[in-house]
């Protein structure tokens, strides 16, 4: 009945091989290429007809780019959807037009859409955790004392969503501790340096910064030493990825630490849609490990940056 057919989401036939869309947010940090690296080389070894598209960090062209794969009757589409809320109708039409959507990477509005109902599974990491991760190590680092800036990622996307509330839930119980600005830096590395640049005017006592990607650590980074400040001495920088510029700061001294923040989503996506199609039942979040990196082991590990 209609009434079935819309509780569940489209079914994946059994095929030898798939014309798969995959919908990129954008394509401009290292973590992004890493990304779409890891689908482009899977889709070759998964038997897959890869029609890509960039939406150039527009959540409403991400929009557009998921309604041209509808149209090009994709057999699947892998999404990672920019923001949580703005992604929902694509995910919907899709599911209208009898096609199987896969979320990698970021989620969308989960009082809104389902797994399992509106789209397969959600395949990433846990980001409240990573905040918690890159809170705990920046609690143990100061004996729990300091003033915090934080470097939001794009506002209204799963990680800056959840990485903010995983590093504010612990510091939040630590007296000495006091987050004293939370500015949006578009996960941008330009725009990262420019927000801590202006943030360190009104507070020129900051003692630490947490960033919610690589690219915005590294980019503070740059402002704290244009405004003479000694990063990972006066002020300690932890942040979330694990981008080869981080390991290479942590390893410099730079950076205290980053969490890990898998990009490869390739052969686990690969993997999803195969037993997906057998009929197997698949789990609402496929989660993600993430490693930590800190001076003990990113020089080690330097080989897991990209
Ligand atoms: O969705 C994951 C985040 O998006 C990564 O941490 C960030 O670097 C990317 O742009």
């Amino acid at each position: 009945s209609l009434g079935l057919a819309q509780a569940q989401a489209p079914k994946l036939p059994q095929k030898d091989s798939y014309k798969v869309g995959f919908a990129q947010t954008e394509n401009n940090n290292p973590w992004r290429i890493a990304e779409t690296k890891s689908m482009q080389d899977v889709a070759k070894t998964c038997n897959w007809n890869l029609v890509y598209a960039d939406a150039g960090g527009s959540a409403a062209k991400q929009v557009a780019d998921v309604e041209n794969m509808i149209a090009q009757k994709v057999d699947l589409i892998v999404l990672a959807p920019r923001e949580e809320k703005p992604l929902i109708p694509a995910v919907m039409k899709a599911k209208k037009a009898g096609i199987p959507v896969i979320l990698i990477d970021r989620n969308v509005d989960q009082k809104v859409a389902a797994a399992g109902r509106d789209y397969v599974t959600f395949i990433g990491s846990d980001f409240v955790d990573q905040g918690r991760r890159a809170a705990e190590w920046l609690v143990k680092a100061t004996g729990g004392k300091g003033k915090i800036v934080e470097l939001e990622g794009t506002t209204g996307s799963s990680p800056a969503n959840n990485r903010k509330k995983g590093f504010d839930d612990v510091i939040a119980k630590q007296p000495g501790m006091k987050i004293v600005a939370s500015q949006s830096g578009d996960f941008a590395r330009d725009k990262g340096r420019q927000v801590m640049q202006t943030l360190l005017q009104a507070h020129p006592d900051v003692t630490a910064v947490y960033a919610h990607n690589d690219e915005m650590a590294v980019g503070a980074i740059a402002a704290l030493e244009a405004a003479g400040k000694k990063p990972g001495q006066d002020v300690l920088v932890v942040s979330i990825d694990g981008t080869k510029d981080a390991l290479t700061a942590i390893a410099a001294g730079k950076m205290g630490a980053t969490v890990q923040s898998s990009p490869f989503f390739g052969p686990i996506t690969c993997e999803t849609a195969r037993k997906y199609a057998k009929g197997e039942k698949i789990p609402a979040w496929v989660k993600v490990e993430d490693k930590f990196y800190d001076k003990s082991n990113a020089q080690a590990m330097m080989a897991d940056g990209y």
